[in-house]
């Protein structure tokens, strides 16, 4: 592959999160420093690199002081990343040197490889032993200033150093390493609820302005890949619409929801009714809208198996409901156990961004109250709710009724509120023996209560029913 003019002079890091730093302090001369804790993902983030500037047509020469050709090829090749290819074409050349103690001897042979090779880029895996193997910061200093640094003038490329964090340790202690990087990222890793949870920290980055300061990433077969959602700063959000209930109570107390604001639907779990579910149908239904259905309880066919029984009750035969279901909604289930809080949520934005739904259904929130602090949980729900504004999408959480606090904190930033409950007195009425019974809120209005025997009567039900056969005969 040959450097097109544009090209030339360009180097990338295409990485999510990561794109501002590309463009605003990776240039030629730029010296990257990645550090990171033991099998952190230094070396397969720093070939990530490599080959994304290949690709451009840069030619990369690496430096490995301790890792043997066929190993490195093998993991890279492990992760998509086929560097027999780049070798063949001549983009890439692997130099593997010993952990020499005079850091003269390296510099001259590392000279030699640059003159002979010309590379681009200059990965160094690792700079840990060369630089301690000096005793003392000033010369640890003296290194990094006059050899290490110098290496992005020789090639007039990027050259990216790698250094070893120990365990534990949150900060390198490598002499002036921090002040001599234009870019400095560290890999850690850490474990939450039993699954391994790797973390990108931007350290430093000249010239570009740093707002996310931790990025969640994997490593997979697929390579290495960050989970990025910016948090938003503001909260932003105007009324793009109006949606509207079929059901008849509904349209008449709610009358609206409108395009950013959330609604909360809670029963007890040992009350659970297929009036709550008739809510988000309606609202998808009736405003013809598409649905992001998230469940965190049932497989899709399970939630899907619901979804139709409900349609079933409500007076449509089982072709009509399929085909609500299929017009309306798409049905995705998640184990939040399986993933980290911010892996799950940079998941569920990807999905939204994915099928651009109108409406966000999260079916099953109660189990957060289960395996996770409540304060780290309401952050990130925090966020995830501004940015649902952001994007103007009306989102519907139903969760059991778990406790108080957890029903009142999801409460307390919802704009509309369902709630089933069981009980003898609903609103004026009074049961013999406890009853179903919805308790319905919007922000400025006073609350209401309807018996279920109303909620789920044909005279508040028909209008729906007549929408749903519409929107499918349509
Ligand atoms: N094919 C793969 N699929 C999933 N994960 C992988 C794959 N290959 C490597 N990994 C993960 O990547 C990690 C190693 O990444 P890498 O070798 O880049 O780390 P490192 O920071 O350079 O480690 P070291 O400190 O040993 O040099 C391993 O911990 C492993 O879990
Ligand atoms: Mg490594």
């Amino acid at each position: 592959m040959r450097i097109t003019r544009n090209q030339a002079n360009k180097y990338v890091i295409n990485i999510k999160g990561l794109e501002e730093i590309s463009e605003k302090s990776v240039n030629p001369f730029s010296t990257i420093v990645i550090g990171g804790h033991p099998g952190a993902g230094k070396t397969i983030l720093s070939t990530t690199i490599c080959k994304d500037n290949m690709d451009l047509g840069h030619k990369c020469l690496y430096v490995s002081l301790q890792e043997e050709k066929n190993r490195f090829f093998r993991t890279l090749e492990g992760i998509g990343i086929k560097l027999v290819h780049y070798e063949k074409s001549g983009l890439f050349k692997f130099i593997k040197l010993p952990i020499t103690l005079d850091i003269n001897v390296f510099m001259d042979t590392l000279n030699k490889l640059i003159l002979d090779y010309s590379p681009n880029i200059i990965v160094i895996d690792s700079i840990t032993p060369i630089i301690e193997c000096v005793d003392g910061d000033a010369a640890k200093r003296a290194i990094i200033q006059n050899f290490l640094y110098n290496i992005s003038q020789l090639i007039n490329g990027l050259v990216i150093l790698l250094a070893e964090l120990p365990v534990g340790e949150e900060e390198l202690r490598l002499g002036n390493i921090e002040f001599v990087a234009d870019v400095l990222l560290l890999l850690k890793y850490k474990l939450e609820r039993g699954l391994m949870i790797r973390e990108l920290e931007i350290k430093k980055a000249r010239g570009a302005p740093i707002r996310v300061a931790q990025i969640p990433f994997t490593i997979t077969e697929e390579g290495f890949r960050t989970f990025y959602i910016t948090p938003p700063q503001k909260i932003k959000g105007s009324v793009k619409r109006k949606y509207y209930f079929s059901i008849s109570f509904l349209r008449k107390y709610f009358e609206y929801i409108k395009g950013p604001e959330n609604i909360l639907v809670t029963c007890n779990p040992d009350s659970r009714s297929t009036f709550s579910i008739l809510v988000v149908l309606d609202l998808l239904v009736t405003n013809n809208l598409k649905g992001l259905i998230v469940t965190y309880r049932y497989s899709p066919d399970e939630g899907r198996d619901l979804i139709k029984s409900v349609l079933q009750y409500i007076g449509l035969n089982e072709n009509d409901a399929e085909k609500v279901i299929d017009k309306h909604m798409h049905i995705v289930s998640i184990n939040p156990s399986g993933m980290s809080m911010p892996e799950l949520f940079a998941y569920e934005t990807m999905l939204i961004e994915e099928t651009k739904p109108n409406l966000v259904m999260y079916h099953g929130v109660e189990i957060f109250n289960s395996i996770i602090d409540q304060q780290i949980y309401f952050r990130w729900l925090l966020n995830q709710v501004f940015s649902l504004k952001e994007k103007g999408l009306v989102s519907a959480r139903y969760t059991n009724y778990v406790d108080d606090i957890f029903y009142r904190k999801n409460a307390s930033f919802s704009d509309l509120i369902v709630r089933g409950l069981l009980t003898k007195e609903c609103g004026t009425e009074s049961f013999e023996s406890p009853g179903r019974c919805y308790y319905l809120f919007k922000r400025g209005k006073k609350p209401v209560y309807i018996p279920e025997s109303v909620a789920l009567s044909d005279e508040n039900l028909k209008d729906l029913r007549d929408a749903m056969i519409r929107s499918v005969q349509k």
